[in-house]
């Protein structure tokens, strides 16, 4: 099976939008899962993820399992027309293993073990962990397989959450032998990793090490290739479990992404083909200047590795969770327009962590679908609130989302950005995806997140942040893209290597210099705070060079500092196409101006989304349907003819969109010509 043949909406049991949660019945007696499935009933709960962190409870030494009270529960869910996603419960290991076995337990880069006593403290690698996890997931799969209450297999749980990166020996081994796999010889790996610097040269395969702590800097291919191989080898492990339940059930299978900014471990883009359903886990990230952008670009994403189909929103959470340092509850209103803002951007099915708040243990501060509060609580009445809203919203299953700009984004480019020894430390990766993202979200463009080499032929605009190593193959499709009449928008550190982390030398940026019609010759990072004024009134930031046009033209250049009168910013023509470079960090309305110009050199107009409502469309065959989500204080209005389907009523021209709240037209496709997009809030007098 590959994400576009189950459908999401097949795991509800009912046809309907997916709406559910983690349930951890373990932590609460009997009388408690009573009240549980009559209250998720009354909420319109239809899928649960049970058994995440089942091990030591079915296990309870080795090779002993009690499947009783997992009976009882499967059955009590599907007495109740509740469907399961059923976790293998391997994610966190029993005590007894790691007594016995205590090597199972993961290394630091700097040589310490980790204990026993939190969660996923397993090796990736470890041959060990591996033959008991499989074994319970065969005793589990045995059971389970056949069982009318489950539709979804739940591989493990966020794998590579904490242990992601482990540096023992066992590991050390299976890297070895991932490197043998990918270069054959010796002097192919001394080749590409270049180890005629500083005496790195191996002359046996058993000289080669994870990049554990050194005194100086790591060979940066050493580090990527680890990365590399660490990716693989989770995924390794979650076929490993795909097989065995394969082998026992036709269920689709899946494993929960952490498509979010705090976690790049792992390289999705490899990941997606094996999943049945792709299944992202999303909170909102505090740390972040705007966590509400950032939850669109990780929608988009998800929705990227689903091949553009519907995806599952596996968790996400009712308010605060508790692994920040400020843990933020969420406002009145915004779970729901959180919720709807994944729907919007492809999702077909909302989850939470987790159906009712641990009294105990180490979440006990996180939100949960029933708080502590119990049901006379704002969150539990938005719960209930939200699951009739997807009753109204039934129709949208199925639907695809509509974009004509395309966001590049990797994983791999990521791991290799921001490694050290580069130019500025302050310029990392994610911001710079982030930035751009958010000049088009602001300006009302919705964007499909692809990978590198991916076809961009159907798009009019692709956009491409910080791609600092990319493959000839990959820049090659783009150049064509552009060449046949597309356009493009690359900023600064791109295209500085190819895979092997080597330095595509003649000028910067070596992979895209004759695209974009302009060569570098040298780097000029900012020191913090320092500003240089440019000629559109606004100030470049934390990244300059010194940039020769070859055939661009100047869009904005410096009138400050030693690089004044040259570019910072450029648009070349290329073939029937044009390629625009940012060369800087622009302010954020400088970008937008950027961004929004090349956007509509393109065609592309966006949907005229005012300050603060977000507008997105998915569309089915009959229908379209405008999702409208108001973050900000005031009333909006929005130019659409339909029917708005949250409040139940025809729209004949504009449609109110109160200050908080959100609105879904269903209206008729192809979108009619004066679809928001030529109308903001202010212009629009009344309905
Ligand atoms: C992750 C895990 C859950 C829980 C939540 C808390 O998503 O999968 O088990 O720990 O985080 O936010």
């Amino acid at each position: 099976m590959s994400p576009s043949t189950t459908p999401v909406t097949a795991l509800s049991g009912n046809g309907k939008l997916v709406y559910g949660c983690d349930y951890n019945p373990e932590q609460w007696d009997r009388e408690v899962w009573q009240e549980d499935v009559l209250l998720m009933r009354q909420a319109g709960v239809n899928l649960v993820a049970v058994n995440i962190f089942g091990w030591a409870e079915l296990e309870g030494s080795p090779g002993t399992y009690s499947f009783e009270r997992l009976d009882e529960i499967l059955g009590l869910l599907h007495a109740n027309g509740i469907a399961v996603n059923l976790g293998t419960g391997t994610s966190s290991t029993p005590a007894w293993l790691t007594t016995l076995h205590p090597e199972i337990l993961p290394q630091s880069a700097s040589g310490t073990r980790a204990w026993p006593g939190g969660r996923q403290a397993w090796c990736p690698s470890s041959p060990l962990y591996r033959e008991h996890a499989l074994r319970l997931v065969q005793e589990v799969a045995r059971r389970y397989g056949g069982h009318p209450a489950v539709r979804l297999w739940h591989v493990s749980n966020e794998l590579g959450c904490h242990n992601a990166l482990c540096y023992c020996d066992v590991s050390a081994a299976a890297f070895r032998g991932w490197l043998i796999d990918r270069y054959g010889s010796l002097d192919a790996l001394n080749k590409a990793w270049g180890t005629t610097f500083w005496s790195q040269r191996y002359s046996d395969w058993q000289q080669l090490l994870p990049p554990r702590v050194t005194v100086s800097t790591n060979n940066p291919m050493q580090v990527l290739d680890f990365h590399r191989f660490s990716s693989d080898e989770l995924l390794g492990y979650y076929q490993s479990e795909a097989e065995v339940l394969r082998q026992h059930s036709s269920i689709p299978v899946t494993t929960n992404f952490m498509v979010a900014a705090h976690v790049r471990n792992q390289d999705y883009w490899s990941w997606a083909p094996h999943m049945d359903v792709i299944a992202n886990d999303h909170y909102l990230d505090h740390r972040l200047d705007s966590p509400t952008m950032e939850l669109a670009f990780a929608a988009d994403t998800t929705r990227g590795l689903a091949n553009g189909q519907p995806w599952l929103l596996m968790e996400h959470s009712t308010s605060a969770v508790n692994w920040q340092p400020r843990n933020i509850a969420k406002g009145p209103g915004e779970m729901l327009r959180n919720s709807l803002a994944h729907l919007a951007r492809g999702a077909d099915g909302l989850c939470f962590f987790q159906w009712r708040a641990s009294v105990q243990g180490s979440e006990k501060f996180h939100s949960a679908m029933l708080p502590h509060s119990g049901t006379d609580s704002r969150i539990w009445r938005e719960v209930v609130e939200l699951g009739g809203i997807l009753d109204k919203l039934a129709e949208v299953g199925g639907t695809t989302v509509q974009a004509e700009a395309a966001l590049v984004f990797s994983w791999e480019a990521w791991w290799a950005y921001d490694q050290e020894s580069h130019p500025s430390s302050d310029v990392r990766y994610l911001d710079q995806v982030h930035a751009i993202y958010k000049a088009l979200w602001e300006a009302g463009i919705t964007v499909d997140v692809v990978a590198p080499g991916a076809d961009l032929s159907g798009y009019k605009l692709a956009v491409v942040p910080g791609l600092y190593l990319v493959r000839e193959r990959e820049a090659g499709v783009l150049a064509e893209y552009v060449r046949k009449g597309g356009h493009a928008v690359v900023t600064y550190f791109s295209g500085i290597v190819d895979e092997n982390e080597r330095v595509l030398a003649g000028g910067y940026p070596g992979a895209f210099r004759s695209l974009l019609g302009i060569r570098t010759e040298e780097f000029f990072p900012l020191a913090p705070g320092q500003a240089l004024a440019l000629d559109n009134g606004s100030a470049a930031a934390l990244w300059t060079e010194a940039l020769r046009l070859e055939g661009a033209e100047a869009k904005v250049c410096f009138v400050e500092g030693h690089l004044t009168g040259t570019a910072a910013v450029t648009r070349n023509r290329h073939g029937s196409g044009h390629a625009w470079y940012i060369g800087t960090a622009l302010n954020p309305a400088a970008l937008r101006d950027v961004v929004t110009e090349a956007a509509g050199g393109a065609g592309i107009t966006g949907l005229a989304s005012p300050e603060g409502l977000e507008a997105v469309v998915r569309a089915g065959t009959d229908n379209s349907y405008v999702f409208l989500i108001n973050h900000s204080e005031e009333e909006h209005k929005y130019a659409v003819q339909g029917h708005e389907l949250i409040v139940g009523e025809d729209v004949s021209s504009v449609v109110a969109v109160p200050a908080g709240a959100v609105r879904v037209v269903r209206t008729s496709r192809p979108l009619p010509q004066t679809t928001g997009r030529t109308t903001g809030p202010k212009d629009v007098e009344s309905d």
